[in-house]
Formats: structure tokens, sequence, C-alpha cells
């Protein structure tokens, strides 16, 4: 079989092989602590598992769902974003539910991409935003960002013949690996470059609603003009435990919007009935339910940011996400690090430099298992470094 040039290109998705690894030693009777994925290991709401459980019972809910979801989903996202962000969307126009947010990803870009244009991507990113790219035949263009600029990229420093070709920028805050967050005055300035230059925006929120302390991430269609040019991704994966559901939703520039669910709806089709219903119940929830499990992912936080500091792996607290972003001892590189800690503890976390060259120097330690792991995972890593 002759199998594409995407393909050949393609390496393994990391996490897939992650998986592997972690399966494989735990087989060996090693008992591992995966500091690795983002995947909550809170429940989800019991609302949300009850209408699922009830919808199921109804016949009607088994058949073809709707391409672009039923309207009372549309009006539920609406209002949850309103309340949320203050910002009002239309429900037929510039919202459409996904099945995950990933896929959204994958969609937008291939909405606004062609061949031969430039992607301009972040560095660290989210691997999918590079294959989203390559995958229509542009060129991914690295932005690198670092500490001391607060991880956000530097826009004046796009040279002119590489903007001239731009289509795209990929932003992604709450960020994962980074953990960094944005501010009103960075969404601005982006919005306004995004229409001198003429770029399309695809702003990543899947972090959106996992916030600490007084910090509230905001929406960039909260700031004036940006539906003109953004389209923002958001999941339930990770806002309301539910990433097995596989609920997303883009919302804003409705042209985009329409345009991923044209080619959306070529390709795949809908959202399970029941798992519908089950979003409209969790985008009900109060306030409190949030604010409730944010207080345990600040716990675990407080004791992965303290422990990485007292071992020498510099790290800040981050505002929000599900991540920890910790310089690795020196003497090593990000792979060796991870390697050498995954061997000698059974530790798992990921290298910075899986998400891009820009993370090298750093692993992304997760805050996704109980905070008694969490001490477990930071006294042996405490023990090897020692050793
Ligand atoms: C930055 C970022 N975007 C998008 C996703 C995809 O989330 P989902 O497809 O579960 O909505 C993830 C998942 O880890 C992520 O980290």
């Amino acid at each position: 079989m002759q199998l594409s040039r995407l393909i050949q290109d393609l390496p393994p998705y990391h996490f897939a092989d992650a998986k592997k690894r972690i399966a494989e030693r735990r087989a060996a009777g090693v008992d591992v602590i995966s500091l690795s994925m983002g995947d909550p290991d809170l429940p989800a709401p019991q609302a949300v598992i009850d209408r699922l459980c009830s919808a199921l019972q109804n016949p009607e809910n088994t058949r073809y769902p709707e391409y672009a979801g039923m309207r009372a989903l549309h009006e539920a996202i609406a209002a949850w974003f309103e309340r949320r962000f203050a910002v009002r969307l239309t429900p037929e126009h510039d919202i459409l539910p996904l099945l995950g947010s990933k896929e959204g990803l994958v969609y937008s870009a291939a909405a606004v991409l062609n061949a031969g244009d430039i992607s301009l991507i972040p560095d660290p990113y989210y691997p999918v935003y590079i294959t989203a790219s390559t995958s229509v035949g542009a060129e991914p263009y690295m932005l690198p960002l670092v500490e001391e600029n607060g991880y956000l990229p530097e826009l004046d420093k796009i040279p002119q013949d590489v903007l001239a070709k731009s289509r795209l920028l990929w932003l992604n805050y709450p960020n994962n690996p980074t953990a960094a967050c944005a501010n009103r005055r960075f969404f601005e300035e982006v919005v306004a470059f995004a229409q001198r230059h003429n770029l399309a925006i695809i702003h990543d929120m899947a972090y959106a609603e996992v916030y600490f302390d007084d910090f509230r991430p905001m929406s960039i269609l909260q700031i004036p003009g940006a539906s003109e040019v953004a389209v923002e991704l958001h999941s339930l994966s990770k806002t309301y435990n539910m990433a097995g559901f596989r609920v997303g939703m883009a919302v804003g520039n409705a042209e985009l919007v329409e345009a991923v669910s044209r080619l959306k709806s070529n390709i795949d089709s809908g959202m399970f009935r029941p798992v519908q219903y089950a979003a409209i119940e969790a985008l009900q929830l109060p306030v409190s339910w949030i604010e409730q499990r944010n207080a345990i992912y600040r716990q675990r936080r407080d004791v992965l940011v303290a422990g990485c500091n007292a071992i020498g792996m510099r790290t800040q607290t981050p505002g929000a996400g599900l991540y920890v972003w910790a310089a690795v001892p020196r003497g090593f590189t990000s792979r060796d690090f991870a390697n050498w800690l995954f061997d000698k503890t059974g530790v798992f976390v990921t290298p910075g430099t899986n998400f891009g060259d820009a993370g090298e120097g750093y692993v992304r330690i997760s805050l996704t298992v109980p905070e008694e792991r969490i001490e477990a995972a930071l006294q042996r890593m405490k023990t090897a470094l020692a050793g």
C-alpha cells in the first residue's frame, strides 16, 4: 500500500503512544502515576448522567440526529455564553455544536486555509493545530512563546513576507501547555492585527471554565469587532468533566461557523441526541458547580506548584487550566527528563517538546489525579533527584 505523504509525515499521536507505554508498565506491575493527559478524573455531574439515561429511553432519540444539533442545544449554548461572557450570540447562525472541540479545530482550519497559505501557530502548541494546517497543504509558521513575554506571541516580529501569505492565526488561552492566560489588552491588539492583515483567528478555549481564585478567562468575542475575524472553540470535556461524551462547539463569525457546518455535515453526522440533552443539562448547571470542582483543582495545583519549586523544578502558579508547566532540572533535556523519570519512578509527565521546539526545558504536569497521588509523585521525584 502506498500511503499519502500526509500520512508518511504524520507521527503517532503522542497521547495514543503514551497510553500504550503506560499500559505496558502497568502490565509489568509498576504503580504508574500518570500526570500526562488532561483527562478529568472527577465525575460528570449527576444531573447530566440522569438526563442521558432518561433520553436513551425514547426510541426517537436513537435515530440519526440533526446535522447541526437541536435548536434547544443552540439556545442553551447561547444562554450559557451570555451568562458567562455577557456576549449575545444568535442561536441559529453563530453557534455550531461539535463532537468535541478537536474536530472543530480541524474543520475551522480547512474552512479558511488553502494549499500554500501560511498558518501562524504559537509554539508550544496543541499538536492538532499542525495537522489541521498541513493536512490541507498549508505551511505552519511558528511564533515562539517565551516565559519573559507571558507566553504571548510577539506579532510585530512576524516578517512582512510571511504576513502577506498568512491566512490564519491560532490562539489558545488559557494555554495548553504553558498554563498562560491572556488579558483584554492582548485580545484587543490581536483582533486589530487580524483585521489589518486579513487573518482569521481560531481561538481554542477548551480550558475556559477551569479557573482559580478571582481570575475568569475572557472570550475573544468580548472584544468589539472580534466576530468579524474570529471563531472560538469551547468544550464540555474539561468544563463539566465530560471528555468521553464528546461535546464541543464553535461560536463566533457566522460565515465561518456556516462553513464548518457545511464541511462537517459532508464528512460526519450530528451528535447523538441523548448526549445533546445531557449537554443542555450541563450548560444549565449553576456556576457553583464549576466553582466547587475548581476548588479541588486549585488544591492540587497548590500542592504541585509548591512541590515542584521545592525540588528545583521552577514553576509559576497558573491562574487557569489543568496543567503546571515546570522547568526540568539542570542537565536534562525535556525528553530525557521525562523518560528518566518514568523509568526510575513510574511517574509519567509530558516533555515540553511534544508541544513544539519552544517547549524545550519544560515538562507539562497534569492536575487530573487525586491530591494524594500528586503528593506520592512529588515524593518519588524528590527521592530520584536526590539519588
Ligand atoms: C488546547 C486543547 N484544545 C482542544 C482540546 C480538545 O478537547 P475536546 O476535543 O475534548 O473538546 C484539548 C484536549 O486536551 C486541548 O488541550
